[in-house]
């Protein structure tokens, strides 16, 4: 008779465990926009993703599998500004976009200096970033420097971490400190094509270790992105400008990559992406913060 009370209770909270977790859970931000928690997970050092056709498995440096999470094909690019006449919006702020023309990307390479540290402190986040997608949208392999929390920790202070933000499930390695006025170089390179047509990739901050990418589909477009959360006021940006440079791009053929950048800018707000050099050799773009 307990048994079959307990038995009937249990059963009747279960239901309540199962769904008290999802409605109630914290949602945490990543450079694809908020999250809930328990999709955001921590690589560990020499880790590596790996793509199969309906999961996504995170390995660990001896190659065991300690995360499965399904694959999904929601869009990872987190609100890009479009509406330019409400200012201060999330997401993705300003932007410069490419997509290869004739060969796959073989090297994306690019250097930017850590901005001063903006003036005001509303518990913003602001990301920068180079990165590369795939045609779906659904995944984006990206080296982050960040300022402001995010769930990789973070607060008001400079920090990078590589980032793989998939549909479903967001992956970064620990957050590393970094000075003002230091240089990063973000990387990203194609390693190996598989018999089943997909691609792997590796990328990191030179002199880190990032993230092994592997079976995954082919990354055609390269960004250079300003992403800001919860800015409040033209002062929670850095000031000046940040100039992306050293931008190399090369194809999987050896040839330097045609780029021709095409820019999305926030103007209400003051924040624009500037083109100052094309071409996959030492090319640049500039993004400015509000005067
Ligand atoms: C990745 O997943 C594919 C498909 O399941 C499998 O064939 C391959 O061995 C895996 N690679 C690694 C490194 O685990
Ligand atoms: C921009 O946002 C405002 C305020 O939310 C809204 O009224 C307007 O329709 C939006 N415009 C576009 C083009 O989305």
């Amino acid at each position: 008779m307990l048994k079959v009370s307990l038995f009937v209770i249990l059963a009747a909270l279960l239901p309540l465990a199962l769904a008290a977790p999802a409605q109630s859970e914290e949602m945490v931000l990543t450079p694809g926009g908020l999250r809930p928690k328990s999709s955001v997970i921590q690589i560990p050092e020499g880790g590596s993703i790996n793509l199969t056709d309906t999961e996504v498995h995170l390995l660990d440096a001896s190659k065991r599998v300690i995360h499965v999470s399904p694959r999904s094909d929601a869009k990872v690019r987190a609100s890009p500004v479009t509406n330019a006449t409400v200012p201060e919006q999330s997401g993705w702020i300003s932007f410069a976009y490419w997509r290869r023309i004739n060969f796959p990307i073989q090297n994306f390479f690019t250097t930017w200096v850590v901005p001063p540290t903006p003036a005001t402190n509303h518990g913003q986040t602001i990301f920068l970033f180079n990165g590369l997608e795939p045609d779906t949208g659904d995944s984006i392999l990206q080296p982050v420097l960040q300022w402001g929390p995010s769930v990789g920790g973070g607060g008001p202070f400079w920090q990078f971490a590589t980032w793989y933000v998939a549909g479903a499930t967001s992956f970064f390695t620990p957050l590393l400190d970094v000075s003002v006025g230091q240089s990063l170089q973000g990387i990203i390179q194609f390693t190996r094509k598989n018999a089943d047509g997909t691609f792997n990739y590796v990328s990191e901050f030179a002199g880190s270790s990032g993230v092994a990418l592997s079976n995954s589909p082919e990354l055609t477009w390269a960004y250079e992105t300003l992403e800001a959360y919860s800015v409040t006021t033209a002062s929670d940006y850095p000031t000046g400008c940040t100039p992306f440079f050293g931008i190399s791009i090369s194809t999987v053929d050896g040839a330097t990559a045609p780029v021709s950048w095409g820019i999305t800018n926030d103007d209400f707000d003051g924040v624009h992406t500037y083109i100052n050099v094309n071409g996959g050799s030492n090319g640049q773009v500039t993004t400015c913060y509000p005067l």
